[in-house]
């Protein structure tokens, strides 16, 4: 008989190469952001002569290019300096994976220092450090990929921003980048003037760009022929068609790529992207609800909850309609599930914008009811399937 991994590598697969179509893949040319990147590059060039630079803070939808764009100029820049022995140092931070003051700050004193352990050192402590590094006559950059994540943000910006002002020598440039079109706004407004000095947002890509920069990826990832061009167009139109998203596009015709070689086709087709679509939207969605913060996810695993123990509701109308909520009961659930995860119980004022933000991002739907004798109430409905979000959520508070 033959070997078992014999036949599994020469089984027949569509993908030359499939590193190239996950979304971790980010590709040497980036296809129309040279504006962006040649921006980005004029603002830090003067650290190359020794100058400060102007903080950066770059916005816009995710999968615009956000991050594979800095991450870009950023290496390109360390190159350089590497090159030409400039004191230029700089480095990447993921604020979703360190999502608190401290955690970047540590993290960032711990790419500079491998050699150290800051472990359980105080915030000043490691804020000396990075100072004391800076100081040393170096150009430091700084990328806080996804900084709305970070829960002290506007403490994190005032510490790094004054830290220009008590450096004699060196200096330290923030790029701050963010998926959250309104963040800036939150921001306290000394905070936001000392990070948005220069500003820049990324627009969403159409669908003929889409198609241009799937086309591209998809030479390098699958065999020749092995792609319907119709199904690249197809790709791009649904990532089109929602929010123009880069990172989606790309995972439809990974998704569509595996279904093909499931089905042991010689093509990936329309079909296999349309079959991808509905894998790539529930995978978009639990990802987007295991990164919310936790009280939100609290409130909206309350949502799922009820909604599954929930008979339909029959509306004034006498139509029924599934899984429609109270907004006062969904509080009181969330309230027990807090007290029991022991977090925190926030406040029913805070509850209404967590609501807003819930309802912002597509989870949600809510209506209000027309003025009664109790009053205005809100219904709530869940936008997606209730076992598998309450799932997600259920797998993330006991990771
Ligand atoms: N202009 C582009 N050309 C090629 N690939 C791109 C381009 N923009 C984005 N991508 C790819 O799309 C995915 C999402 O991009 P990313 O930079 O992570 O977006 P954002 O940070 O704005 O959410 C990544 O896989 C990235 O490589
Ligand atoms: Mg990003």
């Amino acid at each position: 008989m033959a070997n078992l991994f014999e036949q599994l590598l020469a089984r027949e697969t569509v993908f030359r190469d499939r590193n190239y179509i996950t979304p971790h893949y980010t590709p040497d040319k980036l296809l129309f952001r040279e504006q962006q990147i040649q921006k980005m590059t004029e603002i830090l060039a003067g650290l190359l002569n020794g100058k400060r630079a102007d903080n950066l803070f770059i916005y816009g939808k995710v999968g615009t290019g956000k991050t594979a764009s800095a991450r870009h100029v950023l290496s390109h820049l360390l190159d350089f300096a590497g090159q030409k022995n400039a004191q230029v140092s700089g480095t990447y931070v993921n604020c979703r994976n360190h999502n608190s003051k401290y955690r970047v700050l540590s993290k960032i004193v711990k790419d500079f220092y491998p050699e150290h352990n800051f472990m359980g050192y105080s915030a000043a402590f490691i804020y000396e450090k990075l100072l004391g590094f800076a100081g040393e006559g170096r150009g430091i950059v700084l990328v806080l990929d996804e900084v709305d994540k970070v829960k002290d943000v506007d403490e994190l910006i005032y510490g790094l921003s004054r830290a220009n002002d008590e450096l004699r020598k060196g200096s330290l440039c923030i790029l701050g980048i963010s998926n959250n079109v309104m963040f800036k706004d939150d921001l306290d407004p000394r905070t936001k003037s000392s990070l948005c000095q220069q500003e820049m947002v990324f627009p969403a890509y159409n669908a003929e760009e889409l198609k241009s920069i799937l086309s591209e990826r998809a030479k390098l990832a699958f065999n020749e022929g092995c792609v319907d061009e119709a199904a690249v167009s197809l790709a791009a139109a649904f990532a089109a068609q929602e929010s123009g998203d880069a990172r989606k596009a790309v995972m439809l015709l990974m998704r569509a790529g595996e279904l093909a070689d499931k089905k042991g086709l010689a093509r990936v087709s329309e079909e296999e992207v349309r079959r991808a679509k509905r894998l790539v939207e529930e995978e978009i969605i639990l990802n987007m609800v295991l990164t919310l913060p936790q009280q939100e996810q609290l409130v909206l695993y309350a949502i799922a909850g009820l909604t599954l123990e929930r008979p339909p509701l029959k509306t004034l109308t006498g139509e029924t309609e599934e899984g429609v909520l109270y907004s006062g009961e969904v509080y009181d659930t969330y309230v027990k599930i807090a007290k029991k995860f022991k977090e925190t119980v926030v406040s029913s004022r805070w509850y209404r914008e967590c609501i807003s933000q819930l309802e912002m991002y597509g989870l949600i739907l809510t209506t209000q009811s027309g003025k009664g004798v109790k009053g205005q109430t809100r219904f709530i409905k869940l936008g997606y399937d209730a076992k598998k979000i309450k799932e997600a959520i259920e797998k993330g508070l006991t990771a």
